[in-house]
């Protein structure tokens, strides 16, 4: 990489069109930022890293971009910076949690966040077997490193599931080998919220109608024509959210040195709330924002918190 002299806001990632909101909103505060694109790279790990501020946004989907290994380039980095006790954002614990939805389940459970009953597996028939646990109801299989509700599959009996896995390999539906297989929650209307923190702090919820799809990638460089038999996923800034999960979010964020991300709940026909996502490499829909009466602006925020914390380290 170019070491720069003076002070930047490093931006870790894999995907141009994920960051360019990002980058405009460092421009318009004359932020310097250095666009570090990890889906190829050396770094000399001898060598003390630049000063700045290092924002990780490395996302567990890279491999969909056929960047699979970009996260193996960004964890020893990650390290690296902080051996260097340099500012990172989103650490490089951050990165083992966006990678493995499993271990998120172990962590969001540890604050006292209800999740989906949840089996994690290795191997066809291991696979099965932890469908047997879920008694001829409807379950979810996803993969442990997803992204974009990629490979997030509604099996509506262990039969459909036989099916799957003898006309595809395991392969095909988890890149690193581990499925989840999961309770599936219908959601409540159709609706999942995803809460944004930045700073380590709420900033707000949104709402997001599914239309029953489970592909819900929020940046606006996602949005595709919607396909004529599901309608496209729409989403709604919450006016006035409150609940009392909101602090243990933030205490989970804090444990595990997230300070921006966004979190994922349901909530099944009786109102209770699972959390099953978390999104340490988080993006916002501009169209929610737009909408909002509060000019709440999560790229402007996400900005602004560059900036406070590069002003610290000077
Ligand atoms: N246990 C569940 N019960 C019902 N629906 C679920 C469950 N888990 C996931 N879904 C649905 O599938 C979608 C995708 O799942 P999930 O968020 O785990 O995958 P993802 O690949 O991380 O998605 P993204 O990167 O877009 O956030 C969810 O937003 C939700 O609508
Ligand atoms: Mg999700």
């Amino acid at each position: 990489m170019e070491k720069s002299d003076t002070s930047s806001v490093y931006i870790i990632h894999e995907n141009e069109e994920w960051i360019a909101p990002l980058k405009k909103n460092l421009e318009q505060d004359r932020t310097d930022y250095y666009d570090w694109n990890l889906t190829k790279g050396n770094v000399d790990l001898t060598e003390t890293p630049p000063n700045g501020v290092f924002y990780n946004r490395m996302s567990a989907s890279s491999f969909l971009r056929g960047n699979l290994y970009a996260k193996d380039l960004t964890a020893p980095i990650l390290a690296w910076l902080e051996a260097n006790n340099r500012r990172v954002i989103n650490s490089r614990r951050a990165l083992q949690l966006e990678v493995s939805k499993a271990e998120q389940h172990i962590a969001l459970r540890q604050f006292g966040l209800q999740t989906p009953k949840t089996i994690v597996a290795v191997g066809k028939e291991e696979v099965i077997d932890a469908s047997y646990s879920f008694n001829e109801r409807p379950f979810i299989i996803k993969p442990n490193m997803g992204g974009k509700g990629h490979g997030v599959r509604l099996m509506n009996s262990r039969q459909e599931l036989e099916l799957l896995l003898e006309t595809t390999p395991l392969e095909e539906l988890t890149v690193d080998g581990v499925i989840l297989v999961q309770e599936y929650i219908p959601p409540k209307d159709q609706q999942i919220v995803r809460m944004e923190f930045i700073a380590g702090k709420f900033y707000y919820a949104v709402q997001i109608d599914t239309g029953g799809s489970f592909e819900l990638c929020p940046a606006d460089a996602c949005e595709i024509p919607s396909k004529t038999e599901s309608k496209a996923p729409e989403f709604n800034i919450l006016e006035g959210f409150d609940i009392p999960e909101i602090e243990k979010c933030e205490a989970f964020l804090a444990a595990n040195n997230i300070e921006i991300a966004g979190m994922e709940f349901l909530q099944n026909e009786s109102g209770e709330r699972f959390f099953y996502d978390v999104n340490t490499n988080t993006n916002y829909n501009t169209g929610a924002e737009d909408k909002n009466p509060e000019g709440l602006q999560g790229m402007k925020r996400v900005a602004g918190f560059l900036r406070e914390e590069l002003d610290k380290v000077g």
